[in-house]
């Protein structure tokens, strides 16, 4: 089960309000796996996560340039990765829906909160002593 405590602050309230939803439809996929899935509902979470996916992405890119991180071409594969993951899954599990929630789940939980915890915290600690630099 996924908790909301893992979520950091990027110190930008987009992205931050981004994580807060990705995290809470992560939720969502997790708890389907626990009782009978709605086929419909399935395709709607996924259509959901997909667009929230690519839209965090692309702000959180944009972020990294506006602040000149300097491992945005690395973060940036990351997230194509991710993506492709995940579409993958949805292309070769269709045929069944328990294990296609089932694996979804497990993607969603180690790429994206993963991610964010491991990954985005590094551009957020960057973004701080960038900030501290400038202060000092
Ligand atoms: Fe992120
Ligand atoms: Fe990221």
């Amino acid at each position: 089960m996924i908790s909301n405590q893992k979520i950091i602050s990027m110190h930008n309230e987009l992205l931050d309000s981004q994580h807060e939803e990705l995290f809470e439809i992560s939720i969502k996929l997790s708890l389907m796996n626990y009782r009978h899935i709605n086929p419909k509902e399935l395709k709607n979470v996924l259509k959901e996560l997909l667009i929230m996916l690519n839209r965090h992405f692309s702000d959180e890119e944009d972020f990294m340039r506006e602040i000149h991180y300097p491992y945005i071409r690395e973060h940036t594969k990351i997230h194509r990765s991710i993506v492709l993951e995940i579409e993958e899954i949805i292309i070769s599990e269709a045929k069944s829906i328990h294990i296609l929630a089932e694996k979804l789940d497990q993607v969603v939980r180690d790429f994206i909160v993963n991610h964010t915890s491991k990954e985005d915290s590094k551009i957020a600690k960057y973004y701080e002593q960038q900030i501290k630099s400038k202060l000092i």
